[in-house]
Protein backbone atom coordinates (compact mmCIF):
# COMPACT_ATOMS: atom_id res chain seq x y z
CA UNK A 1 0.00 0.00 0.00
CA UNK A 2 1.42 3.17 -1.01
CA UNK A 3 1.38 5.94 1.51
CA UNK A 4 -0.03 9.17 1.24
CA UNK A 5 1.68 12.37 2.81
CA UNK A 6 -0.06 14.90 4.76
CA UNK A 7 0.83 18.40 4.22
CA UNK A 8 -0.11 21.20 6.05
CA UNK A 9 -1.08 24.07 4.27
CA UNK A 10 0.87 27.41 4.45
CA UNK A 11 -0.91 28.75 0.93
CA UNK A 12 -4.01 26.75 0.83
CA UNK A 13 -5.37 27.44 -2.87
CA UNK A 14 -2.22 26.67 -4.86
CA UNK A 15 -1.12 23.91 -2.94
CA UNK A 16 -4.45 22.49 -3.38
CA UNK A 17 -4.15 23.49 -7.18
CA UNK A 18 -0.66 21.38 -6.82
CA UNK A 19 -2.38 18.74 -5.50
CA UNK A 20 -5.63 17.86 -7.80
CA UNK A 21 -3.02 18.89 -10.99
CA UNK A 22 -0.85 15.66 -9.92
CA UNK A 23 -4.12 13.34 -10.33
CA UNK A 24 -4.45 14.74 -14.10
CA UNK A 25 -8.26 13.49 -13.17
CA UNK A 26 -10.59 13.14 -16.12
CA UNK A 27 -13.68 15.16 -13.50
CA UNK A 28 -13.81 15.95 -10.38
CA UNK A 29 -16.39 15.05 -7.27
CA UNK A 30 -16.18 17.21 -4.17
CA UNK A 31 -17.47 15.33 -1.32
CA UNK A 32 -18.90 18.02 1.77
CA UNK A 33 -21.26 17.15 4.72
CA UNK A 34 -24.06 19.84 5.11
CA UNK A 35 -21.78 22.12 7.66
CA UNK A 36 -18.46 22.13 5.18
CA UNK A 37 -20.68 23.05 2.12
CA UNK A 38 -21.40 26.21 3.96
CA UNK A 39 -18.20 27.24 5.80
CA UNK A 40 -15.11 25.24 3.71
CA UNK A 41 -16.71 24.87 0.29
CA UNK A 42 -16.65 28.60 -0.52
CA UNK A 43 -12.93 28.83 0.50
CA UNK A 44 -12.21 25.78 -1.79
CA UNK A 45 -14.05 27.08 -4.89
CA UNK A 46 -11.92 30.02 -5.19
CA UNK A 47 -9.65 27.14 -7.13
CA UNK A 48 -9.77 27.46 -10.79
CA UNK A 49 -9.53 23.61 -11.02
CA UNK A 50 -12.81 23.11 -9.29
CA UNK A 51 -14.81 25.18 -11.64
CA UNK A 52 -17.29 22.97 -13.05
CA UNK A 53 -16.76 20.21 -10.55
CA UNK A 54 -19.97 18.20 -9.46
CA UNK A 55 -20.51 18.84 -5.39
CA UNK A 56 -22.01 15.80 -3.14
CA UNK A 57 -23.54 16.68 0.02
CA UNK A 58 -24.23 14.35 2.73
CA UNK A 59 -26.21 15.33 6.29
CA UNK A 60 -23.49 15.76 8.97
CA UNK A 61 -22.35 13.77 12.34
CA UNK A 62 -21.61 10.05 12.99
CA UNK A 63 -24.57 8.61 12.67
CA UNK A 64 -25.02 9.11 9.10
CA UNK A 65 -21.89 7.88 8.15
CA UNK A 66 -23.86 4.69 7.38
CA UNK A 67 -24.90 2.53 4.54
CA UNK A 68 -27.69 4.84 3.33
CA UNK A 69 -25.51 7.43 3.19
CA UNK A 70 -22.83 5.49 0.95
CA UNK A 71 -25.95 4.19 -1.43
CA UNK A 72 -26.06 7.98 -1.88
CA UNK A 73 -23.09 8.69 -2.83
CA UNK A 74 -22.51 5.69 -5.24
CA UNK A 75 -25.74 6.64 -6.93
CA UNK A 76 -24.47 10.29 -7.45
CA UNK A 77 -21.34 9.38 -8.74
CA UNK A 78 -22.73 6.49 -11.20
CA UNK A 79 -25.56 9.08 -12.73
CA UNK A 80 -22.88 11.86 -13.02
CA UNK A 81 -20.62 9.99 -15.06
CA UNK A 82 -17.70 9.11 -12.67
CA UNK A 83 -15.16 6.71 -14.45
CA UNK A 84 -11.69 5.65 -12.78
CA UNK A 85 -10.24 8.59 -14.52
CA UNK A 86 -12.36 10.55 -12.00
CA UNK A 87 -11.02 12.24 -8.08
CA UNK A 88 -13.14 12.98 -5.74
CA UNK A 89 -12.04 15.88 -2.86
CA UNK A 90 -13.23 14.97 0.64
CA UNK A 91 -14.06 18.15 2.22
CA UNK A 92 -14.84 17.46 6.41
CA UNK A 93 -13.76 15.81 9.54
CA UNK A 94 -13.25 12.11 9.96
CA UNK A 95 -16.88 11.51 9.02
CA UNK A 96 -16.60 12.75 5.61
CA UNK A 97 -13.11 11.58 5.11
CA UNK A 98 -13.93 7.92 6.47
CA UNK A 99 -17.19 7.67 4.07
CA UNK A 100 -15.87 9.41 1.11
CA UNK A 101 -12.53 7.10 0.96
CA UNK A 102 -14.50 4.17 1.63
CA UNK A 103 -17.18 5.14 -1.18
CA UNK A 104 -14.08 5.93 -3.54
CA UNK A 105 -11.97 3.45 -2.94
CA UNK A 106 -15.05 0.87 -3.71
CA UNK A 107 -16.20 2.22 -6.75
CA UNK A 108 -15.21 0.64 -9.63
CA UNK A 109 -13.05 -1.13 -7.91
CA UNK A 110 -11.48 2.79 -6.88
CA UNK A 111 -11.13 6.25 -7.39
CA UNK A 112 -8.28 7.86 -6.32
CA UNK A 113 -9.60 10.31 -3.25
CA UNK A 114 -7.83 13.50 -1.53
CA UNK A 115 -8.59 14.09 1.60
CA UNK A 116 -8.73 17.90 3.29
CA UNK A 117 -9.44 17.87 6.92
CA UNK A 118 -11.79 20.59 8.17
CA UNK A 119 -11.66 19.28 11.87
CA UNK A 120 -8.51 18.73 14.31
CA UNK A 121 -9.62 15.48 14.89
CA UNK A 122 -9.81 14.34 11.63
CA UNK A 123 -6.60 16.17 10.81
CA UNK A 124 -4.22 14.19 13.73
CA UNK A 125 -6.24 10.78 12.74
CA UNK A 126 -8.76 10.01 10.52
CA UNK A 127 -7.41 11.23 7.23
CA UNK A 128 -4.12 10.29 7.19
CA UNK A 129 -3.25 6.53 7.92
CA UNK A 130 -5.81 4.83 4.74
CA UNK A 131 -8.40 3.75 7.32
CA UNK A 132 -11.64 3.77 5.64
CA UNK A 133 -15.48 2.67 6.87
CA UNK A 134 -19.13 3.47 7.76
CA UNK A 135 -20.99 2.60 10.92
CA UNK A 136 -22.86 -0.85 10.48
CA UNK A 137 -25.38 -2.60 13.13
CA UNK A 138 -24.63 0.09 16.15
CA UNK A 139 -21.15 -1.10 15.18
CA UNK A 140 -18.26 1.84 14.42
CA UNK A 141 -16.61 1.52 11.22
CA UNK A 142 -17.66 -1.95 10.96
CA UNK A 143 -17.44 -2.02 6.85
CA UNK A 144 -14.47 -0.84 5.29
CA UNK A 145 -11.31 -1.12 3.54
CA UNK A 146 -7.76 0.49 3.95
CA UNK A 147 -6.91 2.63 1.11
CA UNK A 148 -4.79 5.67 1.61
CA UNK A 149 -5.92 9.19 -0.15
CA UNK A 150 -3.22 10.50 -2.89
CA UNK A 151 -2.83 13.09 -0.60
CA UNK A 152 -4.45 15.07 2.79
CA UNK A 153 -4.32 18.51 2.83
CA UNK A 154 -5.04 20.43 6.54
CA UNK A 155 -5.86 24.09 6.36
CA UNK A 156 -5.82 25.36 9.72
CA UNK A 157 -7.93 28.02 9.02
CA UNK A 158 -10.76 25.89 8.85
CA UNK A 159 -10.00 25.04 12.91
CA UNK A 160 -10.83 28.46 13.54
CA UNK A 161 -14.52 27.64 13.11
CA UNK A 162 -14.46 25.20 15.93
CA UNK A 163 -15.23 25.61 19.41
CA UNK A 164 -13.27 24.27 22.31
CA UNK A 165 -15.07 21.04 22.79
CA UNK A 166 -14.51 20.20 19.29
CA UNK A 167 -10.49 21.20 19.43
CA UNK A 168 -9.95 19.14 22.66
CA UNK A 169 -11.64 16.69 20.75
CA UNK A 170 -8.64 16.35 18.45
CA UNK A 171 -6.09 17.76 21.19
CA UNK A 172 -6.90 13.84 22.72
CA UNK A 173 -5.20 12.24 19.74
CA UNK A 174 -2.21 14.29 19.93
CA UNK A 175 -2.14 13.21 23.58
CA UNK A 176 -2.43 9.64 22.70
CA UNK A 177 0.47 9.72 19.96
CA UNK A 178 2.68 11.98 21.97
CA UNK A 179 2.15 8.73 24.67
CA UNK A 180 3.40 6.24 22.46
CA UNK A 181 6.04 8.76 21.21
CA UNK A 182 8.31 10.32 23.43
CA UNK A 183 9.01 12.40 26.98
CA UNK A 184 9.63 15.05 25.44
CA UNK A 185 6.70 15.00 22.95
CA UNK A 186 4.33 14.25 25.91
CA UNK A 187 5.90 17.13 27.55
CA UNK A 188 5.19 19.39 24.81
CA UNK A 189 1.87 18.67 24.70
CA UNK A 190 1.44 18.78 28.24
CA UNK A 191 2.52 22.26 27.98
CA UNK A 192 -0.11 23.41 25.29
CA UNK A 193 -2.29 26.18 26.94
CA UNK A 194 -6.16 24.76 25.97
CA UNK A 195 -7.72 27.94 27.33
CA UNK A 196 -5.90 30.34 24.95
CA UNK A 197 -5.15 28.32 21.83
CA UNK A 198 -2.56 29.68 19.49
CA UNK A 199 -2.97 28.59 16.25
CA UNK A 200 0.33 28.43 14.98
CA UNK A 201 1.70 26.67 18.03
CA UNK A 202 -0.57 24.57 17.57
CA UNK A 203 0.32 23.93 13.96
CA UNK A 204 3.73 23.02 14.58
CA UNK A 205 2.50 20.33 17.51
CA UNK A 206 0.24 19.14 14.98
CA UNK A 207 2.72 18.27 12.26
CA UNK A 208 4.52 16.32 14.78
CA UNK A 209 1.76 14.76 16.20
CA UNK A 210 0.84 13.59 12.12
CA UNK A 211 4.52 12.67 11.85
CA UNK A 212 4.19 9.94 14.47
CA UNK A 213 0.98 8.64 13.22
CA UNK A 214 2.52 8.23 9.36
CA UNK A 215 5.77 6.65 10.86
CA UNK A 216 4.21 3.94 12.59
CA UNK A 217 1.43 3.53 9.09
CA UNK A 218 4.46 3.07 7.18
CA UNK A 219 6.19 0.23 9.17
CA UNK A 220 2.68 -1.75 9.37
CA UNK A 221 -0.18 -0.33 7.44
CA UNK A 222 -2.50 -2.88 8.16
CA UNK A 223 -2.27 -2.92 11.42
CA UNK A 224 -0.59 -6.44 11.88
CA UNK A 225 1.84 -5.05 14.53
CA UNK A 226 3.20 -1.79 15.91
CA UNK A 227 -0.11 0.32 13.90
CA UNK A 228 -1.84 -1.20 17.41
CA UNK A 229 0.18 1.33 19.66
CA UNK A 230 -2.53 3.74 17.68
CA UNK A 231 -5.50 2.35 19.35
CA UNK A 232 -3.89 3.33 23.07
CA UNK A 233 -7.14 4.74 25.44
CA UNK A 234 -9.58 3.35 22.35
CA UNK A 235 -10.64 0.08 23.66
CA UNK A 236 -12.33 1.41 26.83
CA UNK A 237 -12.76 4.64 24.79
CA UNK A 238 -14.84 2.84 22.24
CA UNK A 239 -17.16 1.36 24.79
CA UNK A 240 -17.80 5.06 26.30
CA UNK A 241 -18.66 6.20 23.74
CA UNK A 242 -20.65 3.77 22.35
CA UNK A 243 -22.74 3.94 25.72
CA UNK A 244 -22.93 7.23 25.59
CA UNK A 245 -24.50 7.38 21.81
CA UNK A 246 -27.64 5.22 24.27
CA UNK A 247 -28.15 8.56 26.62
CA UNK A 248 -29.15 11.70 26.01
CA UNK A 249 -25.50 12.80 25.83
CA UNK A 250 -23.67 11.50 23.09
CA UNK A 251 -20.01 12.13 23.75
CA UNK A 252 -17.64 13.69 21.17
CA UNK A 253 -14.80 10.98 20.09
CA UNK A 254 -11.84 12.42 21.45
CA UNK A 255 -13.88 12.76 25.51
CA UNK A 256 -14.07 9.52 25.22
CA UNK A 257 -10.89 8.49 23.94
CA UNK A 258 -8.94 10.59 26.80
CA UNK A 259 -11.47 8.27 29.17
CA UNK A 260 -10.25 5.23 27.83
CA UNK A 261 -6.47 6.74 28.00
CA UNK A 262 -7.27 7.38 31.63
CA UNK A 263 -8.34 3.96 31.79
CA UNK A 264 -5.84 2.65 30.38
CA UNK A 265 -2.76 3.99 32.05
CA UNK A 266 -4.14 2.88 35.05
CA UNK A 267 -4.21 -0.64 33.63
CA UNK A 268 -0.35 -0.32 32.39
CA UNK A 269 -0.01 1.22 35.89
CA UNK A 270 -1.39 -2.13 37.84
CA UNK A 271 0.01 -4.55 35.17
CA UNK A 272 3.29 -2.78 33.83
CA UNK A 273 3.97 -0.39 36.42
CA UNK A 274 3.50 2.83 34.09
CA UNK A 275 4.90 5.97 36.31
CA UNK A 276 2.46 6.98 38.59
CA UNK A 277 3.42 10.63 38.20
CA UNK A 278 2.62 10.66 34.68
CA UNK A 279 -0.56 9.06 35.50
CA UNK A 280 -1.77 11.59 37.38
CA UNK A 281 -0.63 14.51 34.93
CA UNK A 282 -3.19 12.86 32.37
CA UNK A 283 -6.19 12.86 35.43
CA UNK A 284 -5.53 15.84 36.37
CA UNK A 285 -5.77 17.14 32.72
CA UNK A 286 -9.25 15.36 31.95
CA UNK A 287 -10.43 16.97 35.36
CA UNK A 288 -9.58 20.20 33.97
CA UNK A 289 -10.65 20.03 30.70
CA UNK A 290 -12.82 17.32 30.29
CA UNK A 291 -15.11 16.29 33.09
CA UNK A 292 -16.08 12.96 33.27
CA UNK A 293 -18.08 10.40 32.31
CA UNK A 294 -20.87 9.73 34.67
CA UNK A 295 -21.65 5.50 35.35
CA UNK A 296 -22.37 2.87 38.02
CA UNK A 297 -21.28 -0.30 39.14
CA UNK A 298 -24.82 -1.41 37.57
CA UNK A 299 -23.17 -0.41 34.04
CA UNK A 300 -19.73 -2.54 34.46
CA UNK A 301 -21.11 -5.58 32.69
CA UNK A 302 -22.86 -3.63 29.87
CA UNK A 303 -20.03 -1.71 29.68
CA UNK A 304 -17.42 -4.81 29.68
CA UNK A 305 -19.79 -6.27 26.98
CA UNK A 306 -19.33 -3.45 24.75
CA UNK A 307 -15.53 -3.88 25.13
CA UNK A 308 -15.87 -7.59 23.96
CA UNK A 309 -17.11 -6.59 20.75
CA UNK A 310 -14.37 -4.07 19.61
CA UNK A 311 -13.02 -5.72 16.28
CA UNK A 312 -9.63 -5.27 17.55
CA UNK A 313 -9.52 -8.23 19.21
CA UNK A 314 -8.19 -11.20 17.65
CA UNK A 315 -10.04 -13.88 19.69
CA UNK A 316 -12.30 -14.08 22.68
CA UNK A 317 -9.84 -12.21 24.61
CA UNK A 318 -9.71 -8.13 24.64
CA UNK A 319 -6.44 -6.85 23.29
CA UNK A 320 -5.22 -3.73 24.67
CA UNK A 321 -2.08 -1.39 23.96
CA UNK A 322 -0.67 -0.48 26.70
CA UNK A 323 2.53 1.68 28.12
CA UNK A 324 5.70 -0.06 30.24
CA UNK A 325 6.47 3.71 30.31
CA UNK A 326 5.76 6.95 28.04
CA UNK A 327 7.02 5.68 24.41
CA UNK A 328 7.33 1.94 25.96
CA UNK A 329 4.40 0.36 23.77
CA UNK A 330 3.68 -3.47 24.35
CA UNK A 331 1.12 -4.26 21.90
CA UNK A 332 -1.53 -7.38 22.46
CA UNK A 333 -1.69 -7.51 26.04
CA UNK A 334 -4.95 -8.50 27.55
CA UNK A 335 -6.92 -8.03 31.21
CA UNK A 336 -9.02 -10.12 33.20
CA UNK A 337 -12.54 -9.02 33.96
CA UNK A 338 -11.22 -7.93 37.62
CA UNK A 339 -8.60 -5.54 36.51
CA UNK A 340 -11.50 -3.90 34.06
CA UNK A 341 -13.22 -3.61 36.96
CA UNK A 342 -10.61 -2.07 38.75
CA UNK A 343 -10.11 0.25 35.98
CA UNK A 344 -13.98 1.51 36.10
CA UNK A 345 -13.34 1.73 39.91
CA UNK A 346 -10.32 4.02 39.35
CA UNK A 347 -11.92 5.72 36.69
CA UNK A 348 -15.14 6.60 39.11
CA UNK A 349 -12.57 7.73 42.02
CA UNK A 350 -12.14 10.95 40.00
N1 LIG B 1 -7.05 5.55 14.28
C1 LIG B 1 -6.03 4.63 14.43
C2 LIG B 1 -5.42 4.19 13.16
O1 LIG B 1 -5.56 4.82 12.15
O2 LIG B 1 -4.78 3.17 13.14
Amino acid sequence: MSHSITKICTDFIPELNNAIAEQTAETIFVLTDENTRKLCLPALMQSEKLQGCHVISIPSGDENKNVESAVEIWKYLSENGATRKSLIINVGGGMVTDIGGFTASTFKRGLRYINVSTTLLGAVDAATGGKTGINFLGLKNEIGVFAPAETVLIHVDFFKTLNDENLRSGYAEMVKHALIDTRDEWESVLKFDLENIEFDKLKILLARSIRIKERIVEEDPFEANIRKALNLGHTFGHAFESYSYKTEKPALHGYAVMWGLLCELYLSHIKLNFPKEDLLRLKYLIKEYYGSFVFHCQQYETLFELMTHDKKNDSKEINFTLLADVGDIRINQTATKEEIFECFDFFREG
